[in-house]
This record gives C-alpha cells, sequence and structure tokens, in this order.
C-alpha cells in the first residue's frame, strides 16, 4: 500500500489537537451527516451502542495522534475489523463515512479547515479506510471454517424440511425492514420471491463442492446485473435471511449455527459480487 505523504502526516499531526478537542461533536454530525444522506447506513448499526460516536471519536483522535507510528494501532484495528465483518461492512460503507466525516469536520472546524488540511484528512482517512477494507476482506475469505462446514451440512436438512416457512419469513422481514429492496423484485411473480433464500440453501447443502456451482453462480450474477443488485444490498439478505432462522427454528438457531450460515453467506456473496462487479464493468 502506498505511503501517506510527509506533508499529510505533518498536517493531520499538527490539526489532530483540534480534532480533539471537537471530536465528539465532530462524530456526532458525522452520523447526522450519513444516517440522513445514506439512510441505508443506519441498519447497519442499529446494534450499536449509544456511545458509538465516542467510540468512533477515540478511534480517529488515536489514529490521528499515532500517524507517524501505525504499527501501534494494529491491534486495535484488527478487533475493529472483527466487529465490521460480524456486522457486514463491505468496502463500498467507506465512503459514506469518509464523505460524512470530511463533511463533518469542515462544519465543526469550520474556515480552520482549509482546502490543503481537508486533503490530508481525505488522504489520511483513505488510508486508514483501505487498511481496515483488506483486513475485512482476509477475514471474510477465512469465516468459513471446516467446522462451521459440518454444522452447515448438519442443519441443511432441517433448513430445506422448513424452507418454505424460513423464506417466507426472510421476505416479510427483508420487504419490512429494507422497504427499498421491493423495487428490486419488481418484476418478479410473486411465488418467485423464494427462489434467493431456496437457492442459498440449496448452495449451502453443497458447501464441499462449490467449485461445481460456477455454472449457477455466472447465471445468478447475470440475471444480478440485468436487476441492478450491488454490494450494499447483500447484508440486507444475510440480516434477513437469520432472523428468519431464528424466529422459525427457535433454540435450533444457536450461535454457532448462525454463525456458520453466516460465513457460508459472505463466501458464496463474495464469489457473486466479484463477478457482478466485472459485469457491471464490461456494461460500463
Ligand atoms: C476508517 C473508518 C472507520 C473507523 C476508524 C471505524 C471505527 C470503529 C470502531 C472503533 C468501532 C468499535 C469496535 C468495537 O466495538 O470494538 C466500530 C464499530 C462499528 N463500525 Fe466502524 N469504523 C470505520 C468505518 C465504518 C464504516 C464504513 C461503517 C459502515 C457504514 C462502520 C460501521 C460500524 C458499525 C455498525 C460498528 C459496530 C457498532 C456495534 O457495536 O454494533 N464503520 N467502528
Ligand atoms: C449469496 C447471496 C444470493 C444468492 C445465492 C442469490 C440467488 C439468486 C438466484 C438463484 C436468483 C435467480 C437467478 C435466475 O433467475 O436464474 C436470483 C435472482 C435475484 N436476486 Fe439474488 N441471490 C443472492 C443475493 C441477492 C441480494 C443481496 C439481492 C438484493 C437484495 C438479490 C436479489 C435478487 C433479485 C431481485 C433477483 C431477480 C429477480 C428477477 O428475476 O427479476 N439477490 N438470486
Amino acid at each position: 500500500m502506498e505511503q501517506l505523504s510527509a506533508k499529510t502526516i505533518e498536517i493531520v499531526k499538527s490539526t489532530a489537537p483540534a480534532v480533539k478537542a471537537n471530536s465528539e461533536k465532530i462524530t456526532s454530525r458525522m452520523y447526522e451527516r450519513m444516517f440522513s444522506k445514506y439512510p441505508y447506513a443506519k441498519p447497519l448499526f442499529k446494534n450499536a451502542p449509544k456511545n458509538q460516536p465516542q467510540v468512533l471519536a477515540r478511534s480517529i483522535v488515536a489514529y490521528a495522534e499515532n500517524i507517524e507510528n501505525l504499527g501501534a494501532l494494529d491491534a486495535a484495528l484488527e478487533r475493529i475489523a472483527a466487529r465490521h465483518v460480524e456486522i457486514s461492512i463491505l468496502p463500498e460503507h467507506y465512503s459514506w463515512v469518509g464523505e460524512s466525516l470530511l463533511g463533518a469536520i469542515k462544519d465543526v472546524l469550520g474556515d480552520a479547515v482549509t482546502d490543503e488540511i481537508n486533503a490530508a484528512w481525505t488522504e489520511a482517512y483513505w488510508y486508514l479506510a483501505n487498511v481496515l477494507i483488506e483486513k475485512e476482506k482476509k477475514l471474510y475469505q477465512s469465516l468459513l471454517t471446516e467446522d462451521k462446514k459440518k454444522i452447515i451440512k448438519d442443519t441443511a436438512p432441517i433448513l430445506k424440511e422448513k424452507g418454505e416457512a424460513i423464506t417466507t419469513r426472510m421476505y416479510e422481514i427483508m420487504f419490512n425492514n429494507y422497504p427499498d429492496v421491493k423495487k428490486l423484485f419488481a418484476n418478479q411473480p410473486k411465488n418467485q420471491n423464494q427462489v434467493l433464500a431456496r437457492a442459498i440453501i440449496g448452495y449451502a447443502e453443497n458447501i464441499d463442492k462449490l467449485s461445481a456451482l460456477s455454472g449457477a453462480i455466472e447465471k445468478i450474477a447475470v440475471r444480478h446485473v440485468k436487476t441492478n443488485i450491488k454490494p450494499i444490498h447483500y447484508p440486507w439478505v444475510i440480516d434477513s435471511l437469520l432472523q428468519a432462522m431464528s424466529d422459525v427454528l427457535g433454540d435450533g438457531a444457536t450461535d454457532a449455527v448462525k454463525k456458520a450460515w453466516f460465513a457460508a453467506y459472505w463466501f458464496l456473496a463474495n464469489i457473486l459480487m466479484k463477478r457482478e462487479q466485472e459485469l457491471y464493468q464490461e456494461v460500463a
């Protein structure tokens, strides 16, 4: 990864005290900006503690103060990445925070934020964002352990048996919590709504031989690109599926079971998102 420029380091260091003195104001403003411009960010924070602005503020200040010695933050960044992966944060989310944070710094510190300072913080934000994105990518790739594959195989039959109930519930939850998703399914006949969840369950049953699914995956990716499915939509499906599993399976949907399905989902989702990105680039 490219290193931060000496100038950026200098500017971030010299402005860190002003940011620190106003850090909670800045981060509160950041959430205001983000939630009003990017309402899809809101559900990601549904389980966030009340003091999330302070948590974020502390991490930004720590970052600015350690800008010359980022190695000192590595363990902290590893923890943040792990938490982010638990809540399905994707690279596509980072511009929401970046734009909102830089806007908030400007709102709170006013004219003191020159173009030069703004440029330095922009560079510094994206540097940090990319460190997290890389860590998160690795974590997503390592989610699906052999233990989890075994749980998937053990629970696939129950999920299949209750498939109808789970998929029905999943769509109820998804359409209720993420109303914009309805538009994406506008061209689908009603009874086809369950195709997606059924496919997830079907693929999970074949968790050991996913390489055999490349043809099916290609077909889904093409369909998704035609319907304009984007990475930011992917957290909605798994969030809804896990809730539906809890509702339908009750005690059967243990933490371990849900974690295993979460891992299997992201394994497949990452293959799809990657292929879809290529297809979008081809048509662009
Ligand atoms: C460079 C950018 C970012 C930094 C420095 C950062 C920092 C943090 C920190 C320090 C935590 C607390 C971790 C813990 O609980 O141990 C956290 C959690 C979280 N972050 Fe980020 N984050 C960044 C980007 C993002 C983005 C892009 C999103 C999504 C739009 C996001 C959403 C969340 C959520 C939802 C939580 C968890 C709240 C909970 O505990 O439920 N973050 N982040
Ligand atoms: C791992 C995750 C996913 C899997 C396994 C999956 C699976 C499928 C399958 C099997 C189809 C039918 C393909 C065909 O017609 O040949 C499909 C289409 C579709 N999927 Fe996905 N999907 C996933 C994620 C998503 C997400 C995140 C969304 C959006 C929230 C979504 C929305 C749709 C829509 C709208 C269609 C097509 C509707 C139409 O035919 O008009 N899918 N998906």
